[in-house]
Order: structure tokens, then C-alpha cells, then sequence
């Protein structure tokens, strides 16, 4: 099947609008994407014919919206091929999903003098749940160096890992660096070590098909924000036996079987036992509809064009005077640079001038800043609807600032 970017990017109504003058080159999905017409048509024909609370009533409004949230629920399963949609939490984002297995998982499993093992790569969302816990419950956290091209020291796990390891938490692709991690790999040696899995694919799964079986990991998350769907809403995959035995971490309606003032309360089963309160209804119909546009476009075919992109921009950008690309050659999805030893905001508002969209700042991964020795980077994010002619206005920009701003 081959790309057709041009129709991909009519499905885009954002990306036809001009910024400063300049036609938009949208180039900080990584921090979110940007939405189809397919997923806002879903969200406002939910609020416009069919909205009502789930899971509560009996009329058919409720009805109707509660089996559109649970055919969602089974569709992020057949999506991460989840062995069933029981094993699908609906969270804010992966966040979310991150805080709540720290606290209900690790407050519950955490003895002191246990230890978990992150990465320094991880944004921190998937390190601060874990220093949290881990001082609740007397727990230590480890973390798994860098080598010097941005890839795991994954000679440093063995070393780390040891008979009172609980968990391994791993991001999949990182945020900062595009390294795609072997999290395969990471999660087979855990496992032979009776050690708990966790997958941050907040990075990965609008890059490449994710099979949550074939990785065998205890838990894997994402955010719909960034594959296209509506903010406010992700999925916590996590594997029956594991929810199972969890608690729950939050009280309130919805995640009960029972509630009595004199004997106390009995929860619901997993995975609604994870669910208190009303749930994000519109951003789950929209991220039902978020993953059909990317199934309709199919993963492989995403996967193909977007590494042909990134190929492409990886080679153009070496061309720019001063600029020190951050991480390994093969990658997905983005690459943080800095120009010189220009400061990134003055490097983002510049490109800004131009309509160039990119992020900066320390990416919400201030370790990886530290291991680096930078306060800040400047990333360029690159997915299935940018254009090689994106890619060479940024490559011109960022050589036109070297000029004015010099080195
Ligand atoms: C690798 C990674 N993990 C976690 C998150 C947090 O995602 P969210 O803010 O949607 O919860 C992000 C967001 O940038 C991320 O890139």
C-alpha cells in the first residue's frame, strides 16, 4: 500500500492554517498531535445524538453510550493485542496509568529494601511515581545508565538487578532521543528473574504495531493525545493476573459492588475497580475513533514512511552549521538538537517567526538534561503528516538563525 501524503494531510484541518504569516509546519506531535477530522467528527456527533452518563442508567441514551465505551475498551485490546478487554484500564493519560500502578501495585507489593529499576531516559512520568512510592514504602530506586550514542547501558542491568528487585519500568522510545528501547528483550530477562514489567509507550505507539503478548510485559500505557486522538484520555494495559490482585487506588462511584455506612464497601472487578467517578466519555469516543484512523492507514505502512522521514531529516540536519543532534542514528519519531550555544527558546521563537512549531525546554526529562550537561534542547518531532519540505524549512531556519544569531 502506498502513502498518500496528501490526503493524509486533508484529514488534518489544523495543518491548512498559516502561522506568523508562514504556512504551519507542525513539528511537535511528540508533545501532542495534532487531530483528524475523523476523530472531532466522533467526539461531536457523541455530545450532538448520543451523550449521556455510562454505566448508570437504564434509558437508552446511557445504554447506548455505555456499550460505545466498552466497545472502545475491547478495541485498545485487540489494538495492544490484549488477551481481553478486561485487561484495558481507561486513564487520564499514561501518566495517570504510571501513578496508578505505582500506588496501587507497588504500595501494595513495596517491602523495605525492594528496589526499582528505571532508566535514565525516562520522562518523568515514569520516575517520580516510582521516588513516590518508593518513600511510602521504603523502597530504593535504581536506574539503568546511558552510553554515550543515547542507547541503554544494558550491560548495567544484570548488575543492577538482584533478589530484591520488584520492578522494571521502562520507557519504550524515548521522548527525548527517538532510541527505540529492546524492551523485549529487558522484559524476558525480568521476567527470569521474577521481576514485574511496566512499558511507558507513550512514544511508541503511533510509530510501530505493539503487541502487549508478544512483549509479555505486566503493563503498558499510552496517551490518546499523541496518536491522534483527544487529550484527557490513555490506556492502561495491564495483565489480568496482575489487576486482579491489585487494589484499588482511588474511592467513588463506579469502581464498587457494594457500599454499606456499617460494613464497609466491596469493589467492583478489574478493570473497572479502577474507574471511581465519571469517566472521560467524549475523549473515549474519541480515541475509538483515533485508533480506527490509524488502523485504516495500517502501522506498517506508517512505520515505512515515517522512517524513510526520518531518515531524511536525520541527513538534512547534519547539513546545518553548529548543530549537535542528540541520540542514536536509527530513531522514531523525533530529534533534539541545540544549535551552538544558543539558548533553545531563543532557538524555538526564532523558528516560530517562520511557522516552524517545535518543542523546547528539558523535555520533562531533567535527568537526561543533567547526563547531558544542557539545560534545555530544541526538538523537532516528525510523523505520518509532516513532509520532507517541512524538514528542509527547518534545516534552512536553523542555518538562517546560525547566520544572524552566529555560532
Ligand atoms: C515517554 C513519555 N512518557 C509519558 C508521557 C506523559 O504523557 P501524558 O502527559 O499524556 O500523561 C510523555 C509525554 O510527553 C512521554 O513522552
Amino acid at each position: 500500500m502506498s502513502f498518500d501524503l496528501t490526503r493524509v494531510r486533508a484529514d488534518f484541518p489544523v495543518l491548512a492554517r498559516e502561522v506568523n504569516g508562514q504556512p504551519l509546519a507542525y513539528l511537535d506531535s511528540a508533545a501532542s498531535a495534532q487531530k483528524p477530522q475523523a476523530v472531532i467528527d466522533a467526539e461531536s456527533h457523541f455530545y450532538e445524538h448520543g451523550y449521556a452518563a455510562v454505566h448508570r442508567g437504564i434509558h437508552t441514551l446511557s445504554a447506548e453510550a455505555t456499550t460505545e465505551m466498552e466497545e472502545v475498551r475491547a478495541h485498545a485490546a485487540r489494538f495492544l493485542n490484549a488477551a481481553s478487554p478486561e485487561e484495558i484500564v481507561f486513564v487520564k493519560g499514561t501518566t495517570e496509568g504510571i501513578n496508578l500502578v505505582a500506588s496501587s501495585w507497588g504500595g501494595s507489593q513495596l517491602q523495605p529494601g525492594d528496589n526499582i529499576i528505571i532508566t535514565e531516559m525516562e520522562h518523568h512520568a515514569n520516575i517520580v511515581p516510582w521516588q513516590m512510592v518508593a518513600e511510602r514504602t521504603g523502597a530504593e530506586v535504581r536506574f539503568i545508565p546511558l552510553t554515550a550514542d543515547g542507547e541503554l547501558d544494558l550491560a548495567a542491568l544484570p548488575k543492577l538487578m538482584d533478589s530484591r528487585t520488584r520492578m522494571l519500568a521502562v520507557t519504550h522510545v524515548s521522548n527525548v532521543l527517538g532510541t527505540i528501547n529492546p524492551v523485549k528483550e529487558l522484559v524476558a530477562q525480568a521476567k527470569a528473574a521474577g521481576v514485574a514489567t511496566l512499558i511507558d509507550g507513550a512514544q511508541a505507539v503511533m510509530h510501530a504495531k505493539v503487541d502487549v503478548q508478544d512483549l509479555d510485559c505486566d503493563f503498558y500505557l499510552f496517551s490518546g493525545h499523541k496518536i491522534y486522538g483527544p487529550s484527557g484520555i490513555g490506556i492502561l494495559y495491564g495483565r489480568k493476573a496482575m489487576l486482579d490482585q491489585m487494589p484499588p487506588w482511588e474511592g467513588g462511584g463506579s469502581m464498587i459492588a457494594t457500599v454499606s455506612l456499617t460494613a464497609g464497601t466491596t469493589y467492583a472487578a478489574a478493570p473497572w475497580r479502577f474507574e471511581a467517578g465519571s469517566p472521560n466519555t467524549g475523549g473515549i469516543m474519541g480515541l475509538g475513533a483515533a485508533l480506527k484512523w490509524v488502523e485504516a492507514l495500517g502501522l506498517d505502512n506508517i512505520a515505512q514512511r515515517e522512517q524513510a522521514l526520518m531518515r531524511y531529516a536525520m541527513d538534512k540536519l547534519a547539513s546545518v552549521p553548529d548543530l549537535v543532534i542528540y541520540g542514536p542514528q536509527h530513531r522514531a519519531g523525533v530529534i533534539a538538537f541545540n544549535l551552538g550555544k544558543h539558548h533553545a527558546y531563543d532557538v524555538g521563537s526564532f523558528l516560530d517567526r517562520y511557522g516552524i512549531a517545535i518543542r523546547t525546554g528539558h523535555h520533562c526529562a531533567m535527568p537526561l538534561m543533567h547526563h547531558y550537561d544542557v539545560p534545555a534542547m530544541c526538538r523537532a518531532s516528525f510523523v505520518l503528516y509532516n513532509s520532507e519540505e517541512e524538514v528542509d524549512r527547518l534545516a534552512a531556519g536553523l542555518t538562517r538563525i546560525h547566520m544572524l544569531l552566529g555560532g
